[in-house]
């Protein structure tokens, strides 16, 4: 089974971090959009597109990218690193994938550091710059295995 890892990392590549990790374990190949934009999926049977979040929203570059895939009957995965760490940034990804046709085998969210100050004077952002420091962390580097685990599982069935 070939994979493959499409990211965009573009403040402090924490997604960058993650998605090596998910590449390793699928012995995948990976893309970080910074480098290529014209990319060929036929040969792929499982995709994980991710990014981090900026201003509540995935990388733009990677919407664009996605609206330009043939992904119809693809089985594909989706992931984000944020300051708070959620899986609902995923949403509007997995919603574009679905209505292209892709099969969607998972989502996966862990927190990524930033630094408040450089962006926002609100206290909300400055709580959660805290609980950020030092994420992505091996905590979550092994919770992303065993994320990888769970979709090996599936396509096995
Ligand atoms: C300009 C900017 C806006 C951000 N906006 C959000 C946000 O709306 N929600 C959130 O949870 N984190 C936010 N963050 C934190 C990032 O999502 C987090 O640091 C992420 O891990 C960055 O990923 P990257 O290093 O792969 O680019 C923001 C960071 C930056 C630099």
């Amino acid at each position: 089974m070939k994979s493959l890892i499409i990211y965009s990392s573009e403040y402090k590549n924490n997604s960058g971090k993650i998605s090596q990790i998910f590449a390793k374990k699928l012995s995948g190949d990976l893309i970080n959009l910074r480098d290529e934009s014209d990319i060929d999926i036929d040969h792929y049977d499982l995709i994980g597109f991710g990014s981090g979040v900026y201003k509540e929203s995935l990388s733009p570059k990677l919407y664009r990218m996605v609206e330009k895939l043939n992904l119809k009957g693809k089985n594909v995965f989706v992931f984000s690193t944020s300051g708070i760490g959620m899986k609902f940034y995923n949403n509007r990804l997995i919603k574009l994938l679905e209505s292209k046709g892709a099969i969607m085998k998972g989502s996966f969210a862990c927190k990524g550091s930033f630094i408040s100050k450089e962006f926002s004077d609100n206290k909300i952002f400055a709580l959660m710059d805290r609980l950020s420091q030092g994420h992505p962390n091996d905590k979550d580097f092994q919770k992303a295995e065993q994320f990888i685990d769970q979709i090996m599982v599936s396509l096995n069935r």
